[in-house]
């Protein structure tokens, strides 16, 4: 047997390339190969991207206007198909692009056979990708949104609450719950800032970089980027089909979203433990034991927590798919998707939640006053005191040193000391130390910009305020 395999209906090879080749493909390797399983996700975008160049070829001149608009009704009729179910997406056509392209042709006929004049599956996949992230980004933008508000909702209803504050896991020094509300909001501002600035890079047009060369119809690549709303173009043929920094660099985003929510849950874990017992979790974003009836367990920030890694091993894949990679576009580059829609869906599954949990969980002011003023958090305070007094910081630090390992062997807090016991530490310790060494004397010293005192963490949430809501502005262009 000679020849290619063709269909007989559509008088057209079975395959796309099918001209080239006289044996069947494999069905082995069509198994292998075919990403159509996940890349049907990005069907809408694949239809937008078509019509958008169909519109272009019909304009230039390249094909007829009945073509574009034979075109634009078959990939409309097929939109809807998908969208209702009964589209029926073939293994053996590969992916998302051959699927649609083959259902075109049975559709509309000779047309359709037209739609890939000057194109590539390599500009029209990158397109495709661009398009699809594009949109998640600004999903999940407005998802870290909500996360704020739930950041600032904290902040603003517990506002002079106390709390330890902690280095090494150590009690150190008391700080407002509202301080520590808004050093999330603060991580997830950056988080906002750093997708927004790689949205610029996503959002450039790849098509009419055909299949790594160009194209010799004369087409006009930015009326295509302008229709399906791009910053521009993106410069070079080669590079636009072999480049996938812009994943790379939603991944690594990601990354980063994740370590940020992963260092928050672990608190809220700890802090929802019968050791801290700082914060009651809503009951319906917990679960309880088969076996122990009083358990309540954290799973949500646990999860969260455990998502992270995930999220890690997708930034590491990909970039060991582009890794010594040669230009232009190599079929390495599928691997592309699993990886970035897996992590798509498992950040924004994470942040949807852990707002919802953030602004449903209750401080539990008992236990942080408690922990608040225990533990010698204000030492370094008495230290300062005596500083105000002329005496050197270091000397300062060694007396209350010496003063606090004299409280821990007689079991009590440096504020149940009498005065004499004090001045027996230093004779500079009057009465006015105990005002110090209180919390609420302790917090309005940190008068230091972005320090704890009360009235620079109001002055902070108002900034934050601020800056959240000139943000959202921003975000709508
Ligand atoms: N499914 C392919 C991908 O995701 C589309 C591009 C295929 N191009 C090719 N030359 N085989 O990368």
């Amino acid at each position: 047997m000679h020849g290619a395999v063709m269909t007989e209906r559509e008088n057209m090879p079975e395959k796309p390339w099918g001209g080239r080749f006289r044996e069947k493909t494999e069905k082995l390797l069509e198994e292998f190969s075919a990403s159509v399983q996940f890349d049907c996700r990005l069907f809408r975008q694949d239809i937008a991207g078509s019509r958008a160049h169909a519109r272009m070829l019909g304009k230039q001149g390249i094909i007829s206007q009945a073509d574009v608009r034979a075109i634009c009704r078959g990939l409309d009729e097929i939109e809807k198909e998908i969208e209702s179910g009964a589209f029926e997406w073939r293994q053996d056509l590969e992916d998302v692009h051959m699927n649609i392209e083959r259902a075109l042709v049975a559709k509309i006929g000779e047309a359709g056979k037209r739609l890939h004049t000057a194109r590539s599956r390599n500009d029209q996949v990158a397109t495709d990708v661009r398009l699809y992230l594009r949109g998640e980004i600004d999903r999940i933008d407005l998802q870290l949104a909500d996360l704020q508000e739930a950041f600032l909702h904290q902040a603003e209803k517990f506002m002079d609450l106390p709390m330890p504050g902690y280095t090494h896991l150590q009690r150190a020094q008391p700080v407002l719950w509202a301080h520590h509300m808004l050093a999330y909001f603060e991580m997830t501002d950056r988080d906002r800032e750093r997708l927004m600035d790689c949205r610029k890079r996503v959002n450039l047009c790849p098509l009419g970089s055909a299949a790594l060369a160009g194209t010799g119809f004369p087409i006009d690549r930015d009326a295509v980027a302008r229709e399906l709303g791009f910053i521009g173009i993106t410069a070079n043929s080669l590079d636009s089909v072999g480049d996938r920094d812009f994943i790379v660099e939603f991944l690594s985003a990601a990354s980063l979203i994740m370590a940020h929510l992963s260092r928050l849950s672990e608190e809220l874990i700890l802090w929802s433990s019968r050791e801290f017992g700082f914060i009651e979790l809503p009951d319906g974003f917990c679960t309880g034991s088969s076996i122990m009836p009083q358990k309540k367990n954290p799973d949500v920030p646990e999860l969260v927590r455990g998502k992270t890694g995930r999220v890690y091993g997708n930034l590491m894949s990909v970039l060991t798919v582009v890794k010594a990679l040669p230009l232009a576009y190599n079929r390495d580059l599928q691997e592309d998707k699993e990886a970035l829609l897996d992590t798509i869906d498992t950040v924004s599954s994470c942040v949807e939640i852990t707002a919802a949990l953030v602004s449903r969980m209750t401080p539990r002011k008992g236990s942080l006053s408690r922990a608040v003023s225990t533990g010698f958090l204000t030492a370094t305070d008495m230290a300062d005191y005596l500083v105000n007094k002329g005496v050197p910081f270091r000397e300062a630090h060694a007396i209350v040193g010496k003063a606090v390992s004299k409280c821990i062997a007689r079991g009590v807090e440096l504020t149940e000391l009498t005065i004499e016991e004090l001045k027996a530490i230093s004779s500079l310790i009057e009465e006015d130390v105990f005002e110090v060494l209180s919390v609420t004397g302790s917090l309005e010293a940190r008068k230091s910009s972005g320090g704890t005192a009360p009235s620079m963490v109001e002055r902070a949430l108002k900034e934050a305020k601020k800056r959240f809501r000139r943000r959202k502005r921003e975000d709508l262009y």
